[in-house]
């Protein structure tokens, strides 16, 4: 490891997928370079990628939920099952995080989650954006949705007299701490008006047969830290050079998340220097050695406090020099610093501190804190051809002091959409016994010439995010809060939304029960769900469609 360097400046995207996938493809490269001794660059075509490297991985939850007449949840018997095809790669960690997160953000008094991985003959499925996180929570918003409708109660009402807060404990005994979940939820119904915007959904149903309008307001909570303790660490390298620049390395990949940036700036700002004076050139592991992927939406909490601390320990070296003289610039101190032989240059470290569990026992700390989120959305359908848009999509997220609010609201925004492919558009199709001109096992969906992706259609037309305020993150760098990957659960707002809207179209031929439908839930599904005179002759009411795997 140390003879050979690995440098990366910046990859155009990964969403989990280069996490451990990417390491197949540079030893492929790495045999023709060694042998030829000359470079080898292997560029994989869009759908050979598709193909090959994995996807998220899908989930199958059987749930036994016991609940009073009130609709307060008692007990939680679930069962996940996890399909990560052909190999172990990341799946089991996968499954835990799901398992974490199947509480979403409710109080189970009694709870038994069994979670399994499954072998299966797919390409093993990966690392994607949330880690299991969205398919836990997307299981328990099922079960709430569906006690509601068992009561005749709104979904919202049951979910809010669940609601975990300050002090509660988890199902593997964390304690919440600081919980803003409460102050989120409550600004979001205000901010979108949810009764007045009920009641209009209602009156737009009463009149239209075939168009059908459906609303949602779902929470969220995702566990910031890697829940693999170890990983919970993280380096940084500072050069500061006698011109009054600053040159920082950390073990962090740069994939558009902006986590360069939020570093830059927390150098900048511990030596009080523009941010234009603080360079960030390349990840490399000569610089930085044995760092952790890039992953948890947790790089910048960890690199951003390893670079602040090598920016402290050169401050402190030159503090006997700042304080002799008033220097006109940060250039000229340094300069002075320099002429006395001071070293300008600090390897930095951070670990999360007071986290860990326990697998044999189930119990511990598993995530130094929370963050927390709530989406509403409404949608239209049209139930003759299962076509919808997202009229409103109006996002609320706790960041803490948020390190850069541009970049943050840019990520909640990318994570809804992306999340609104999972959760309405993006249907994989196998080999299987439905399909039995694609090879066994074969992805046929391998790019957007066979299957749907968001696009700027799919834009909500009112499209709102939104960052509490005043409310500091003790446990994270400079007050703030990770934001990559928990707000890509909140585009299930549009998932229930539609299933709100398949409930009216339902109700006029005289369905009112509970009915399945699977993520996602595509024009297909919509339309088969919508029961009506066309459907009649080719389904019956307890219709379940195939699921997605
Ligand atoms: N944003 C962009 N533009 N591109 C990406 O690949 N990956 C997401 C999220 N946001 C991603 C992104 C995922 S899956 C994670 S875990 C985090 O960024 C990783 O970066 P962070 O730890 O700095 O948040």
């Amino acid at each position: 490891m140390s003879k050979v360097v690995c440098k990366t400046k910046r990859i155009g995207g990964g969403f989990g997928g280069k996490e451990t996938r990417s390491a197949f493809l540079a030893a492929a490269a790495a045999v023709p370079s060694y042998l030829m001794n000359r470079p080898v660059k292997l560029t994989l075509d869009r759908d050979i990628d598709m193909i090959t490297t994995g996807q998220r991985h899908s989930f199958l939850g059987k749930y036994k939920v016991g609940f009073t007449n009130k609709g307060k949840v008692l007990a939680l018997d679930l069962e996940i099952y996890n399909n990560a095809g052909n190999s172990l790669d990341l799946s089991l960690a996968v499954l835990e995080r799901a398992m974490f997160h199947s509480d979403n953000v409710y109080e189970i008094p009694n709870v038994r989650i069994f979670g399994s991985v499954c072998f299966t003959n797919f390409p093993s499925n990966t690392a994607f954006r949330g880690f299991g996180g969205p398919q836990g929570m997307l299981i328990a918003e099922n079960w709430i949705q569906r006690i509601a409708l068992e009561l005749k109660k709104s979904p919202e009402e049951i979910r809010e007299i669940n609601f975990q807060g300050e002090g509660s404990i988890l199902h593997y005994g964390q304690q919440l701490e600081h919980c803003t979940l409460a102050p989120i939820w409550n600004e979001l119904k205000v901010s979108c008006d949810f009764l007045k915007v009920r009641e209009e959904v209602d009156g737009f149903n009463l009149h239209n047969r075939w168009k059908k309008r459906g609303i949602a307001m779902i929470p969220t909570k995702f566990g910031i830290s890697f829940t693999t303790k170890f990983m919970n660490q993280a380096g940084a390298l500072v050069n500061v050079y006698t011109d009054g620049t600053v040159l920082v390395t950390h073990g962090g990949v740069e994939m558009g998340q902006g986590l360069h940036t939020k570093v830059a700036q927390v150098a900048a700002s511990a030596f009080n220097i523009p941010l234009s004076s603080v360079f960030i050139s390349e990840t490399s592991t000569d610089k930085v050695p044995n760092a952790s992927p890039t992953a948890a939406s947790a790089s910048s909490d960890m690199y951003a406090a390893a670079a602040l601390d090598a920016c402290e320990q050169i401050k402190a070296r030159m503090e006997p020099i700042a304080s002799q003289h008033n220097f006109g610039s940060f250039a000229e101190l340094v300069t002075a610093c320099y002429l006395e032989r001071i070293d300008l240059s600090a390897h930095g470290f951070y670990i999360t501190p007071n986290i860990g569990f326990d697998w044999s026992t189930g119990k511990g700390k598993p995530f130094s804190y929370f963050t927390y989120g709530a989406a509403f959305a409404e949608v239209e359908i049209d139930t003759l051809t299962g076509d919808f848009h997202t009229r409103t999509a109006n996002i609320f997220m706790d960041l803490g002091y948020s390190l850069n609010p541009a970049i943050d609201v840019g990520q909640v925004e990318g994570a809804f959409i992306q999340g609104l492919g999972w959760v309405a558009l993006e249907e994989l199709k196998w080999g299987d016994a439905a399909h039995k001109w694609i090879p066994p096992g074969c992805l046929y969906t391998c790019g957007p010439g066979s299957y749907k992706i968001p696009s700027l259609n799919d834009v909500p037309f009112k499209f709102n995010v939104s960052l509490l305020k005043g409310n500091p993150n003790v446990k994270a760098i400079h007050s703030s809060k990770a934001v990559g990957e928990p707000p890509f659960f909140m585009a299930s707002s549009v998932f229930f939304a539609i299933k709100d809207a398949i409930l009216a179209a339902r109700a006029e031929t005289g369905h009112t029960g509970w009915f399945p439908l699977d993520n996602p839930a595509t024009p297909e599904r919509i339309r088969m769900a919508c029961l009506d005179e066309f459907t009649a002759p080719f389904v019956s009411s307890d219709f379940h469609p195939k699921l997605s795997v």
